[in-house]
């Protein structure tokens, strides 16, 4: 698909890898980029930017994200493609609050299942729609020290699979954003705060620029592919664990001794 003269929403637009893609998006010619955000008042700046609309949401709250269509009908008519991208960090093991675990699965898995919820009537209706949904590597493979952000990460992957597999054949397209380290204040923030996940971010691979994230994003559904990896060496981090589960999870142990200095 080709962005020119499409409808897009970006949410966790204001910041980072969302606010790269609200920008390339109005480069590339879409109609209208709405800019959906927690921080309205980062969505605002954006959207000014870009000559874009901008709709403070919270993507935890179903009902904030069905305003957030039905704002963006009513502003420019129905939805071309609709990127769920906000999401958060939340770090620890099986010890992290339940609230904590609600938290990230509320904003990492559930957003992504109530913006399919609320725009796939509308695009099976029309027999086409988009929808690319960010995941992360970590939905892939893990992320040592951050168990809350790796599990809802990795179900946020097989809701995209289950998606792409049910809705294919009625012409929705379905893409999954899987990046390893992104310099934005997600990662940096984490780094800043010496949170052990950035850091194995940061030793796991290379940084990339949220541009470069948004350059393999417009590549990718350009080319409609299910995947999309900005970091192309994760595609052979997956082969590697899914031929040997047992070999990989030693390297992981190692990976994580190195990190933690443990
Ligand atoms: N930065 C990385 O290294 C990296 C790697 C892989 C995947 N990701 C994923 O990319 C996506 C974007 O992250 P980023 O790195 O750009 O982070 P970021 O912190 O720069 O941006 C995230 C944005 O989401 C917004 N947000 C948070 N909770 C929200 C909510 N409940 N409702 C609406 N908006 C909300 C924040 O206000 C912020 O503007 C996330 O899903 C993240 O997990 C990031």
């Amino acid at each position: 698909m080709e962005l020119k003269d499409k409808v897009v929403i970006v949410t966790g637009g204001a910041s980072g890898i969302g606010r790269a893609l609200s920008r390339r998006f109005a480069a590339e010619g879409a109609r209208a980029v709405v800019v959906a955000d927690l921080d309205g008042d980062g969505a605002a700046a954006v959207a000014d930017e870009i000559g874009g609309l901008a709709v403070a949401t919270d993507v935890s709250q179903e009902a904030s994200i069905q305003s957030l269509v039905a704002k963006t009908e009513d502003a420019h008519g129905p939805i071309d493609l609709f990127c769920s991208n906000a999401g958060i960090a939340i770090g620890g093991g099986v010890e992290a609050t339940n609230e904590a675990w609600q938290k990230i699965w509320d904003v990492n898995l559930m957003a992504h299942v109530w913006a399919a919820r609320a725009v796939l009537p509308g695009m099976l209706a029309r027999g086409e729609g988009y929808l690319l949904n960010t995941a992360s590597a970590a939905g892939l493979l893990t992320n040592i020290g951050a168990a809350p952000y790796a599990v809802t990460k990795h179900a946020a992957v097989a809701l995209a699979e289950w998606l792409a597999i049910t809705h294919g054949d009625a012409g929705i397209k379905v893409s999954c954003l899987c990046p390893q380290g992104v310099r934005t204040p997600m990662l940096l923030g984490g780094l800043d705060a010496n949170d052990p996940s950035g850091n194995v971010v940061l030793a796991a691979g290379d940084m990339i620029e949220p541009e470069d994230v948004a350059e393999a994003v417009v590549q990718g559904i350009r080319t409609e592919q299910f995947l999309i990896l900005p970091h192309p060496v994760v595609a052979e981090y997956v082969r590697r664990k899914g031929e040997d589960p047992d070999r990989w999870i030693r390297g992981m142990r190692k990976l994580q001794a190195r990190v933690t200095g443990g």
